[in-house]
Parts: structure tokens; sequence; C-alpha cells
């Protein structure tokens, strides 16, 4: 998409986030990964508001972030515990950190949000780079679903309230595997565009970048309270490991 950069998500994003983007999995995450992570030193890719490094943080995990977003990373500052985390503004897929870290996470779909297969390929070198030896990269990821689209397109309604709606509308470019997303919010009379390129992977080919960078699949669960992955997974969480 034209004139859509690493920190335009933010840009459109950072005002509403928090109250338009809950997962409803937020507790069960911060679960897994403060169990995984222990008492290692970590780093979230695309930290974004904190939504879960401010909990994991407020546990005692020795976090640390990178996002792309001033207006995402200054949502984070402005919340309690927030100014004491380290975050380095820069794209995740080139941006320079000083490492080691024992355990990297990249949740909520945003490997996607690095629109070309060549930023995801260096965004997995960038993270095995600043790895230690034995240290994990956790992963979540939609399977995608191109069954949703029909002439290539979709429209559908998001969210519905009395004096709003979302609706979102995609394009699916098979060939580069991008999705378009226009989100047309409509609030009080007001109309606001929302565009949201992603470039989707299946597990079989995320798993290939992570071997590229040296990162072996150990496990992948098809939810946050490690249900098993199975055919019918809309989504998973993989975690690899560097050795
Ligand atoms: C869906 S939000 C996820 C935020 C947070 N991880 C969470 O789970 O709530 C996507 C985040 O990725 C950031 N982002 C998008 N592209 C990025 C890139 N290339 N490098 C670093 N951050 C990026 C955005 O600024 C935003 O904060």
């Amino acid at each position: 998409m034209k004139d859509y950069g690493p920190e335009t998500f933010g840009k459109l994003n950072a005002e509403d986030y928090d109250e338009l983007h809950d997962p409803g999995t937020t507790a069960e995450t911060v679960e897994l990964i403060a169990e995984l992570a222990g008492d290692a030193r970590v780093l979230e890719l695309a930290i974004g508001t904190g939504r879960v490094a401010l909990p994991l943080a407020r546990r005692g995990v020795r976090i640390e972030g990178i996002d792309a977003s001033e207006e995402m990373v200054a949502k984070l500052r402005a919340k309690p515990g927030g100014e004491a985390i380290p975050v380095t503004i820069g794209d995740m897929a080139d941006a320079r950190v000083d490492g080691p870290f024992d355990f990297v996470f990249l949740i909520f779909n945003t490997l996607f949000n690095l629109t070309s297969q060549e930023a995801q390929v260096r965004c997995f070198q960038n993270t095995a780079a600043r790895l230690t030896e034995g240290g994990g990269f956790l992963v979540e990821a939609f399977v995608p679903d191109l069954a949703r689209f029909k002439d290539g397109q979709l429209v559908r309604t998001r969210h519905i309230s009395k004096n709003a709606v979302t609706i979102e509308t995609a394009v699916h470019d098979p060939v580069n595997q991008v999705i378009n997303h226009q989100y047309i919010r409509v609030k009080g009379g007001a109309v606001k565009l929302v565009p949201l390129p992603m470039r989707y992977a299946f597990p079989a080919e995320i798993d290939l970048m992570a071997k590229l960078a040296g990162l072996t699949l150990e496990q992948r669960w098809g939810g946050w309270r490690r249900e098993p992955f199975t055919a019918g997974s809309k989504m998973h969480i993989s975690l690899y490991r560097k050795s």
C-alpha cells in the first residue's frame, strides 16, 4: 500500500488503540509469557501501548521493547510504570537494540504488519542476532483463512454500537500474500478511514523464515492456554529456539 510505513499504524491507531484492539486474551498471554520467560531478559517487538508488557513488568519480568511508533509509545509512557520500560523507536526488521536477550516475543499478528517476505525474513534474522544461545522467540499469528474472500475481497461489520460502526473492507493479493484492509469507522456522523496492509504467511513459511535465521520450532500451540494446534486452529503460538 503506497505511503504506508512502519510508523503509520501508530499514527492512525494510537488514540483509540486500547479501546478498539482488545483481543480478549491478555490475561492468558501474560500468564504464558511470564512462565516461559522466568527471570530472563525479555524483548517485545512492537510493544505498542504496553497491553502485555505492563502487566509483565508488574510481575517482575525484565522487559524492554521496540516499536516504530512514537505515538503508541507515548500512550505506554502515560500509564503507571510505562516510563520504566526501556523502548527503542525503530523498525523491528532492522532496529539495533543492545542485547543479548534470552526471550523475545512478537504477538497479536504483528509479524504480518511487515508487508513483504523480505522484511519478515530480516525480522527473524535481526531477532536471532539478539538472542542468547538457547534463547526463545515466541510468535503469535493467525492462520490465514482465504475462504473469507469472495472474488478476492470482503466486507464485514466489526464493531457496532448506538452511535458508531466499524466496517472492515479488504482486497486480497494472492501473489504477494498481502491483504489490504481499509477500516471505515463512522462515529457520531464523522467518518475515519484506517488502512492496514498485512502480509500473511502460513505456519510452514514462518518456520522456514525461522530456520533461515538459525531458529528451530520447539512448540506450537493453538491458543494461549496451550491448546493443541490442529488443522482447525485459527491462530498459532509458536516458540522457536536458537541452538
Ligand atoms: C497490533 S499492535 C500490537 C501492540 C502490542 N504488541 C499488543 O499486543 O497490544 C501493532 C504494533 O506494531 C507496531 N509496528 C508496526 N510495524 C512495525 C515495525 N515495522 N517495527 C516496529 N513496530 C511496528 C505498531 O506501531 C503497533 O504498536
